[in-house]
Order: C-alpha cells, then structure tokens, then sequence
C-alpha cells in the first residue's frame, strides 16, 4: 500500500520544479513551463497556495487554492487540479480538494468556487460527490493577447 502524504508548499525545491513541471502537460495541451522563479512567486504569495500530494514521497498530484475578499464577502477558489495519471482512481484527487477545503475554511472564506469544463468527467464527479453545486451562470474569461488594438 503506498504511503499518501497531503502538504501545503512551503519552498520551491528541484523536485517541486520537475514534479508540477510533469504534471501541467497532464492538466492542459498548451502547458507552460515553470521556471523556478515562477513558482518561487506563487509560493510568495499571500493569497495563493500550492497543495501537494505526495505517493511514496514522489509528487502525484497538486492543486492551487486562491483567496480574496469582496464586499459580499471572503472568497475562495480552487484552480488547476491534477493527479498523475499512474496514481488515479484511488482517492487522491479527493484527499487534496477536501485538504483545500479545509484550508479554506480556516481562512474564512464563505464559499469556494471551480470550474470545469463538462468534457472534464471524471473531474465533475469528483467535485459533486463531495459536494460542490452546480451553479447556474455564465462563465466569461477576457483574455488580453487576444484583442487587437
Ligand atoms: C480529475 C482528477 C483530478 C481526479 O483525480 P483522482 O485522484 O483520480 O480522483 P479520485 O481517485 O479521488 O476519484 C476518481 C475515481 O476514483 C475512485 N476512487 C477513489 N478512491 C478509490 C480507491 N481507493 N479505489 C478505487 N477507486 C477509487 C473514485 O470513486 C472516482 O470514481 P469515479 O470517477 O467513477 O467517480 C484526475 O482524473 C485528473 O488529473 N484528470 C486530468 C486533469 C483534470 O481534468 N483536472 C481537473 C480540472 S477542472
């Protein structure tokens, strides 16, 4: 049985940079890659956090959480969640969104939010058997290198 270990990140280190830098490709077809300063400012940062799981100390899966406050009220969001694709189906997806959750509700935040696309199956499970709503909106994104001047 492999040893599951949920973590918040603290520091960057070499096998943090190849581990989220396996794992993004896994998450999207048009994956960055992460330099070692780049994820130095996400861990810098006071309204983001990176949780790791770890299987048999190697990096499996991450996923980010924000936070911020708006007039109606502290927020939070999950973003960018994937487990490698050697480790699911045994329950680490859910052990880290849950892990965020409770980050989350130590932070004071009212609601947390995700998205994701319904192509994304197993991932929709995922966040209705814990417990997420369906919420009935319209997503929009502005996206800056898309506008032309
Ligand atoms: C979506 C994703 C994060 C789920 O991660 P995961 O670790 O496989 O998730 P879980 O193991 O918690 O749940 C997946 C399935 O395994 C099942 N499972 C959980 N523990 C299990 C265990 N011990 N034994 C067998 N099955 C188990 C769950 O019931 C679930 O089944 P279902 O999909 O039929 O409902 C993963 O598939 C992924 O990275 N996908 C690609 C990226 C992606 O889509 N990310 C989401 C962006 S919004």
């Amino acid at each position: 049985m492999s040893e599951l270990q949920i973590e918040t990140v603290s520091a960057v280190t070499p096998e943090l940079v190849e581990g989220v830098n396996r794992l993004l490709p896994q998450l999207t077809s048009s994956p960055k890659t992460l330099s070692w300063r780049d994820l130095e400012a996400i861990v810098a940062s006071s309204s983001s956090l990176i949780i790791l799981a770890r299987c048999d100390q190697e990096p499996a899966g991450m996923l980010t959480l924000g936070w911020f406050s708006a007039p109606t009220g502290p927020r939070a969001f999950i973003d960018d969640v994937v487990i490698d694709e050697r480790y699911r189906g045994r329950g680490i997806g859910e052990a880290l969104v849950r892990s965020a959750l409770d980050h989350a509700r130590r932070l004071g935040a009212n609601t947390v939010d995700l998205t994701s696309r319904p192509a994304r199956e197993a991932a929709n499970r995922l966040y209705r058997r814990i417990g997420f709503e369906q919420r009935e909106t319209n997503s929009y994104r502005y996206r800056f290198d898309a506008v032309s001047g």
